[in-house]
């Protein structure tokens, strides 16, 4: 206790007792002990998802074998989505979320998920009315490219009435999503104004030319030789002026660069340091768990170009959520 103390999680108000303090808050499902211990499973089932996202021991234990995965030439290179130290530590070869899936693991999925709820909302899907929607003409087609149970999709339908929105995901999610706007917005399914859509996003895609493709959330998911093949099918699908839009974090430098006009100014690093360390946690996470990680504006810029696209405009604030809005390369010949 006090060795976080001394970071300022939980503070030592009296020799031996400690209180919270805003860092530690986070922690806290907010409900009684009395609770939790009743149904420990539902630990975090109704809470805001932080303290779920805090709690990914599996994650914790991945990590302690992150540098054994580095160094092994058998997954040295790989970005395999099953030689990440995830299956390492825990000694399968099954994806994160085929490991979910064991029944051995049902508190370990419940507080994924939970968990998941609590880091989009701290990556809002606000981000997206900062493209002008109103380029693209009534009617106009934007898929939601494993777009879950429809989030973005829900924020779209508000700010952009004049769109028309597929949601694309695997079998199991879009039929759990179809179900949940059964509940909140039935209108809009059946006005086919929101349509789900099971695709698998290694295969070709089937909506052709449409106005834009929504990538949120998807490209840390994978590494680079996997997002390369989701972009290049999304490629392959487009009219020279469909729009590509990746919603997630872009990593700040931590020396002179373009994004200067954001960074703190010396003798702080560009990041604020330890305030901006989030992105680089969640930059090993995603090497951890899936052999992926979190992009530069370099990066990005390489791998788009790779799968034909090109960056017209990133937009938001550096160490929360960005929309990087980008178009076809169009060649002359
Ligand atoms: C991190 S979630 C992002 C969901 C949503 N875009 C969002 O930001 O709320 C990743 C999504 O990709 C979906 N997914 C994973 N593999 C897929 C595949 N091969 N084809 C289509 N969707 C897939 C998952 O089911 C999940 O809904």
């Amino acid at each position: 206790m006090r060795s976080l103390a001394n970071s300022h999680i939980f503070r030592e108000v009296k020799p031996d007792v400690f209180a919270h303090t805003m860092h530690s808050s986070v922690l806290d499902t907010g409900k009684p002990i009395e609770e939790i211990l009743e149904n420990p499973e539902a630990k975090h089932d109704g809470t805001r998802g932080l303290a779920a996202f805090y709690e990914f021991d599996d994650l914790a234990k991945a990590s302690t074998v992150l540098v054994e995965n580095m160094i092994d030439p058998k997954t040295a290179f790989s970005d395999s989505p099953v030689q990440a130290p995830i299956q390492r530590a825990f000694k399968h070869n099954l994806t994160l979320y085929e490991w979910y899936e064991l029944p051995e693991n049902v508190y370990r999925r419940r507080r994924f998920g939970i968990g998941m709820t609590g880091l989009a909302a701290m990556r809002g899907n606000e981000i997206l009315s900062e493209f002008d929607w109103t380029v693209f003409p009534k009617g106009s087609v934007v898929v939601d490219v494993g777009g879950g149970f429809g989030a973005s999709a829900k924020f779209l339908a508000t700010h952009a009435p004049h769109v028309n929105i597929i949601i694309q995901d695997k079998p199991e999610v879009t039929a759990a999503g179809i179900q949940a706007w059964k509940g909140h917005s039935p209108d809009l399914l059946e006005s086919k104004r929101v349509v789900f859509q099971s695709h698998d996003f290694f295969d070709p895609q089937p909506v052709k030319q449409p106005a834009g493709f929504i990538l949120k959330n998807i490209i840390h998911n994978w590494g680079d030789s996997y997002s390369l093949e989701i972009l290049t099918h999304l490629r392959k699908a487009a009219s020279p002026d469909t729009k590509l839009f990746i919603v997630g974090a872009i990593l700040q430098y931590l020396c002179p660069s373009s994004n200067d006009s954001e960074s703190a100014p010396e003798p702080l690093l560009p990041s604020y340091g330890a305030h901006g360390e989030h992105q680089y946690m969640l930059d090993m996470a995603m090497m951890t768990l899936f052999n992926a990680r979190e992009h530069t504006t370099d990066s990005l810029s390489a791998l788009l170009r790779k799968a034909g696209w090109e960056i017209d405009a990133i937009r938001g604030a550096l160490q929360g959520v960005q929309l990087t809005v980008a178009s076809p390369i169009v060649s002359d010949n």
